[in-house]
Order: C-alpha cells, then structure tokens, then sequence
C-alpha cells in the first residue's frame, strides 16, 4: 500500500476538508451500537440532525441541507459501555457522556448544552476530568 502524502499546506488541506474552515464549538457523537440501536439511536440521531439543520447550524454540505459555516459537528459512534443505560451521546469537547437519551431529551441537550454550554444535569451521567 502507498503511503500517503502528508500534507503541509494549510489552504490546501481546507480544500480537501473544508470542515477546518468552520468555527466548529462542539462535537456530537449518537452510539449506534447494538444496544443503543434496540433502544432507539436512530431516532435520537434523526432528531438531532432535524434540529441542528432547522437551526442551520450542523457543519457539513449545503447540498445535504447544513451550513458549511455550521459549529455543530454531528456523528455517529460505537459503543462507549453505557450498553444497558442508552441511548449514549457524546459531547466534546466538554468530555460530558449521556444516557438514556430519547428523542424527546435531544431538543433539551441542543438548547442547553450545545447553544449555552450548560451541561444537562439528569442526563449527564459522567464528565471527563479534561472536559
Ligand atoms: S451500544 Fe451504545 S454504549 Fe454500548
């Protein structure tokens, strides 16, 4: 396998990801593992993706329906051990991990934590000494 270029130029690598042009404050990951799938990931991720967009400010393509200026990173990840006690979320980087997280909660997290950087306390079940 060839290695890969490294790439060095700032401009350059923009173009390649433009994502490191965005003012990027937080990242979401929604565990779609096994259990976190069998208690309901995907509608937690769906309602994510529906408020971040209506409020225009999930980063990704414009062609997908977000704002590439957007502060909001939205992914998907696997299992963080919170197996029994999902639906898992991830918000970096204030290192703060979710459970038992259903959609109807995810309107909360955008408003609270994400827009104002308020942790929402009844879900948080661990916070990274780092955060
Ligand atoms: S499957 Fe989601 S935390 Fe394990």
């Amino acid at each position: 396998m060839a290695k890969p270029k490294f790439i060095t130029d700032r401009a350059e690598l923009e173009k390649l990801a433009p994502m490191l042009k965005a003012p990027i404050l937080r990242q979401v990951f929604v565990c779609n593992g096994k259990s976190c799938s069998q208690v309901g990931s995907a509608e937690v991720k769906a309602e994510f993706e529906r408020i971040l967009e209506s409020k225009g400010i999930r980063q990704g393509k414009e062609s997908k329906g977000r704002n590439p200026m957007g502060s909001i990173l939205l992914n998907d990840c696997g299992s963080i051990g919170f197996c029994s006690i999902g639906v898992a979320v991830m918000v970096h980087p204030d290192g703060v991990l979710y459970g038992q997280v259903q959609a109807d909660d995810v309107a909360e997290i955008v408003e609270q934590h994400l827009e104002n950087g308020i942790v929402v306390e009844r879900l948080a079940l661990m916070k990274l000494p780092n955060g």
